[in-house]
């Protein structure tokens, strides 16, 4: 744990432990440079500490760069909620307020938000002690409600814009789309993608969800994903050996983190990659490794944003919903076609023009 805060380039991270549950909290505020730190608490069980307090910092960091490439005046955090592994439902309403009292605490410097594992019902329970830096509380409850639609319309728009940077035209009808993971995003992404006249492919594990695309609406399933589970990190949703080879034009990764690695990107058989996932690359270099194969890489980070920019702009600026719903569709549009220019006109991949974009806002921001 040392060594990893003396590598980190964070600011702070603040670490409890809950002893009532077993639960380790981690919240990791890596910049508050453009403004007071937001992201989500995203709430599993981990290995062990390290692993989970690893995923704090890097998640916070990568929450910095979201907010700083679209300009929104807010900086970069994220919180954890390393719990056992077979948590008492009885014990989690306790747990949230006590995490909402260390939030109350930091006093705004950080923000939270809904994230995997965490829900809006979750954030009117943290809200209880940690009101006013709580986010995305339940309609019912004053908030802006779940995130994943605003999340889905961004990642739907960076499709469009992939599909025109490609082929020259923006219309999905006809365009394969492999969603990967069906879940409040990749459910509301496919939506989205069939009413464009997309034939959408999609992989999950979870048995209710494939009836309601398989059988019900008839949509292509590609994948056992739970044959690989054992072999991918976590339960990321990540696709099987045999997945990772279909041939579509958009492949769509909406489940965990770290489906796109050394092992896959030499199978991948797509032209882009738009998806909602945050940390869909396993290590830094897989950007070369994905410019190389001359598959486009839209940086997860830029086209996920919706969900927190819809959902900023509703409860601190008091838009309603079809506002920041265009707010999220122009500038996500805006600023994708931006990063694919820039990577071409300096020679670097996609990510590293997202980088530079957001390394220039901190350094402006002093
Ligand atoms: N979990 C969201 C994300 O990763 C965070 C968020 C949601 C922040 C809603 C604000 C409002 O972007």
């Amino acid at each position: 744990m040392e060594s990893l805060l003396e590598k980190w380039d964070g600011e702070s991270a603040v670490a409890r432990y809950d002893r009532p549950t077993g639960t380790w909290m981690f919240i990791a505020i890596h910049s508050t440079c453009l403004g007071p730190a937001v992201g989500g608490t995203r709430m599993k069980s981990y290995p062990d500490p390290t692993t989970a307090l690893r995923d704090a910092l890097r998640l916070a960091a990568g929450m910095t760069y979201k907010f700083a490439v679209p300009g929104m005046p807010y900086g970069g955090g994220k919180a954890v909620l390393a719990t056992p592994p077979h948590l008492d439902p009885e014990a989690r309403p306790d747990l949230l307020r006590r995490y909402g009292a260390l939030v109350h605490q930091l006093g705004g410097s950080y923000r939270t938000a809904p994230d995997v594992g965490t829900s809006s019902e979750d954030m009117n329970v943290v809200a209880e002690t940690g009101a006013p830096y709580v986010f995305a509380r339940t309609e019912a409850a004053g908030g802006s409600g779940s995130s994943g639609p605003a999340t889905a319309l961004g990642v739907f728009t960076g499709i469009q814009v992939a599909c025109e940077h490609i082929f020259g035209d923006a219309d999905l009808a006809g365009r394969r789309v492999w969603v990967q993971g069906t879940g409040s995003v990749g459910g509301g992404l496919i939506e989205h993608l069939l009413e464009a006249g997309a034939r959408v492919l999609f992989s999950e594990v979870d048995e209710r969800a494939i009836r309601h695309f398989r059988d019900g609406l008839g949509l292509e399933l590609v994948g056992n994903e739970d044959e690989s589970a054992g072999g991918m990190t976590g339960a990321s949703g990540a696709a099987s050996v045999d997945a990772i080879a279909t041939e579509c034009d958009i492949f769509s990764p909406c489940a965990l983190g770290g489906v796109l690695s050394e092992t896959t990107i030499p199978r991948l058989r797509c032209k882009a990659i738009v998806g909602g996932a945050n940390n869909q690359l396993a290590t830094p270099e897989d950007e070369g490794r994905l410019q190389a194969r001359g598959i486009l890489y839209a940086p997860d980070y830029v086209v996920n944003v919706g969900g927190a920019m819809a959902g900023l702009a509703m409860e601190t600026r008091g838009l309603a919903r079809e506002a920041a719903d265009r707010e999220v569709i122009e500038s996500v549009s805006r600023v994708l076609k931006h990063i694919f220019e820039r990577a071409e006109s300096d020679g670097i991949t996609t990510g590293a023009a997202a980088r530079r974009i957001a390394e220039e806002r901190l350094a402006a921001a002093g």
